[in-house]
Parts: C-alpha cells; structure tokens; sequence
C-alpha cells in the first residue's frame, strides 16, 4: 500500500473531519518519521507536541510491552495500583496533591469544569460561571468548545451549555471586569495560548490573574495540556511566572502517544469531588499509566525538561537569524520548544507542505504562523537540518 492508498481508504471510510494530507506514517524512531512509500521526514511537530520522547523511545516502548503482557485493564471499581504511582508523580513535580485521570486534553479539561463547578457549589459561590480567553483553545466536547474562546469552533454546534464568558488574553482589566457581576467561579487559561499561534502573554499577566483570583476567592485553572511536562522549558509552565494555580490540566505528552489526560488540583479544591461525582472507564488504566511513569522517567533520567529550555534558546536564536528585510521570516516567538516563525505574509500552509514535500514536518498554526514543536530530544544538528530545509523552501517561494 502506498500514502495514495491509505489517503484514499481514509477519506473513503473516515468521517470527513480532518483535511488530512495524503502522507501515511508507518514507522517512527527518535525524531524521525518514515511514510508508506519510503520517505524519511525530519518531525518537528512531534504529533503536535505529544511525542516528547521522541517516537517509539525504546524505554517507552518496553513499559508497553511488559505491561501489555500482564494486565491491560480492570476498572476504577478497583484500586489501580499504577494510577496511584502516576498521581504521586505528577504531585511531586508540581504544586498538586491530587490527580483525575482521564484520557485525552478534552476530557482533562472536562474534569477540571465539572470539579470547579462543584467546588463552587460546596463553598455557596452564587456563580458559576468560568471565564477564559478569547483566541483560546480547551478541546472539541461540547463543554470544552464552549470554553474555547474561538467562534468559528463553536458556531455550527448551539446550543452550548452556558456559564462561558470570554475575555482579551493578557489584558488584566478586562479580566477585572468581567468578574465584577460576582457570577465569575473561575478563570481558565493556557499559560501560552498554544493553538491560537503561540501567544506568550506579558510576564506580569498570570501573577495579575493569581491576584484577582486570590482577591476574589475565585478558582485559577491552567490548561497545560500542551505546554505541560517540558514543552516550555520547565516541568510547567506556570513556573516560569513564579505562581501556582489552583486547577491544572495536562495531557498531550503524558503517555508518548498513549491516549492519557490527566486534571491536578491542590488539595482543598480536589476534595470538592465525591465517589460517584465523575468517572472514565479507561481514565488511568494500567496500559496508560504504564507509559506515563516510563514518559516522566525518561523525561527526568534524560534531563528533557533542561535540554527543551537549552534546545529552545537555541532554535529561537537561530529562527531570528534568518528575518532579513523584506524576507518571509519576520519574527520568531515562543518557550523552550513550543516556537512559532512569524511570516509577514499569510503563507504558512505553502510553507508547510514545501517543507513536508521536502521531508520537514511542521505546522501552519494560523495563516501567517508556522509552529515548531519537535520531540524533547533533539539537538543542534537536527534544529540545522530543519532550518537547511526552512531555509531552502523559504528561497524557493519567495
Ligand atoms: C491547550 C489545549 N487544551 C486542550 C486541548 C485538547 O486536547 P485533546 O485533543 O487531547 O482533547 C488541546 C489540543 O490541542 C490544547 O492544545
């Protein structure tokens, strides 16, 4: 079978949401990616910022396999021995005493409405309502798209559950305005808004927001499903403005690939939630849990949180070389390894897919944004032959 074939089985059998380019992955080793027809393909999007590790990290793949041959599954109904291990991981690398384990970015964010909703009820908040950015992205379920501040995601999809207010990201005012009804339980925010082009907000936007929050006695949510666990250069990147919040989110890179979210709170907030107030059948099974302990082992054994920040500067350095007057390349922005390249024109797609023709993957995140986010492990020499190859396409289309 050729990528011909598999692009013509799956926009045959698939539901058509996705535009799909027709390239099919068979195989992945590191930072590298190999399709059906033989090509080798440079990855830095790294499954948009899920394989941290690098594809198939032989550490990741042994944990799979050794739990794979002794128990996949049982149920919550039972106590999930790994579950409790990962929980205990994720609390000692970050401000959290407890964990809800779900199974993707979506369902994270799920969680984290459903416990601040119910934390509000059990501390007689007379709001309920949670306000997040506008140009944000939270997920695709009907709560989490409602929370996403991006009309085009939710219009097609009304009546959306209410309690949703929208504001400016980085402008602390007109947070502080929009709380002053006393509805307002929570704010929700990327800490680097990831989907809506790599949007770094000014260094004292999030401790503003931790004031307000703590000012108002209202819960502070941090959607790190995908800066979290390295991508920014720091286990998380709330840690680079020097405060913690209440509620964090994480998902993407926990597992290498294995669908795995996960929902933090410190403990206080977490006790709001009772047996039977939420569930997952597969939230936090053994397989899962497998390759997020054998993920965050590789991550810390590897130093992979400390090479993002020095691969990061890195990458950003060498992107600012290239803006030249009148060129395509007019900026570069980002944390660690989540870099977008700001063009002055609205030619990212092109871009991507010369770059993809010539074995670079990367991602158009907006018209005029092209978005880097490669595997943890890379270093000097692989950030040269993607920028050979940028460099190249950028001479080629210019
Ligand atoms: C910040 C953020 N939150 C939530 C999500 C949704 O995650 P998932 O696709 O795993 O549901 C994404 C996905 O891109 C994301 O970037």
């Amino acid at each position: 079978m050729t990528n011909q074939d598999y692009a013509n089985l799956c926009s045959k059998y698939l539901m058509p949401t996705y535009r799909s380019a027709p390239v099919a992955f068979v195989r992945g080793e590191g930072a590298y990616l190999w399709d059906a027809d033989g090509n080798r393909y440079l990855d830095f999007l790294a499954g948009i910022a899920v394989c941290s590790t690098g594809h198939c990290h032989p550490r990741v793949v042994e944990a799979i396999r050794a739990q794979a041959g002794t128990l996949l599954h049982t149920s919550n109904l039972y106590c999930i021995p790994l579950a409790g291990e990962l929980a205990r991981k994720l609390t000692e690398v970050s401000f959290a005493d407890r964990c809800f384990l779900a199974n993707s970015g979506a369902e994270a964010n799920e969680a984290a409405i459903k416990l601040t909703r119910r934390w509000a009820e059990k501390h007689g908040r007379p709001g309920r309502v949670i306000i997040t950015a506008e140009n944000s992205f939270h997920g695709r379920t009907l709560a989490t798209v409602t929370a996403t501040g991006q009309e085009k995601y939710r219009k097609h999809f009304v009546p959306l559950p209410p309690g949703f207010r929208y504001v400016p990201y980085n402008d602390i005012e007109a947070l502080r305005a929009a709380c002053e009804d006393g509805q307002v339980c929570a704010v929700m925010l990327e800490p680097i808004q990831a989907e809506g082009g790599v949007v770094v907000p000014d260094e004292d936007y999030l401790p503003a927001v931790r004031g307000l929050c703590d000012e108002l006695g209202i819960l502070l949510i941090l959607d790190e499903v995908q800066t979290g666990l390295g991508r920014t250069g720091r286990w998380f990147a709330y840690q680079h403005y020097d405060i913690e919040p209440d509620i964090m989110t994480l998902a993407k890179a926990l597992g290498s690939g294995v669908p795995i979210g996960a929902c933090l709170a410190r403990e206080e907030v977490a006790q709001a939630f009772e047996p039977g107030d939420h569930a997952s059948t597969f939230g936090g099974n053994y397989l899962a849990c497998a390759a997020a302990l054998a993920t965050l082992e590789v991550m810390q054994d590897e130093g992979l949180v400390e090479r993002a920040a020095r691969m990061g500067e890195y990458l950003l350095g060498r992107l600012r070389e290239m803006v030249a007057p009148g060129g395509l390349i007019c900026g570069a922005r980002g944390k660690g390894l989540l870099v977008a390249a700001l063009l002055s024109k609205p030619r990212a797609r092109e871009i991507e897919r010369a770059c993809r023709e010539r074995g670079l993957l990367l991602n158009a995140v907006a018209e005029d944004k092209l978005r880097l986010a490669p595997p943890l492990i890379i270093g000097e020499p692989e950030v040269e032959e993607a920028l050979a190859i940028l460099g190249q396409v950028l001479a080629e289309i210019q």
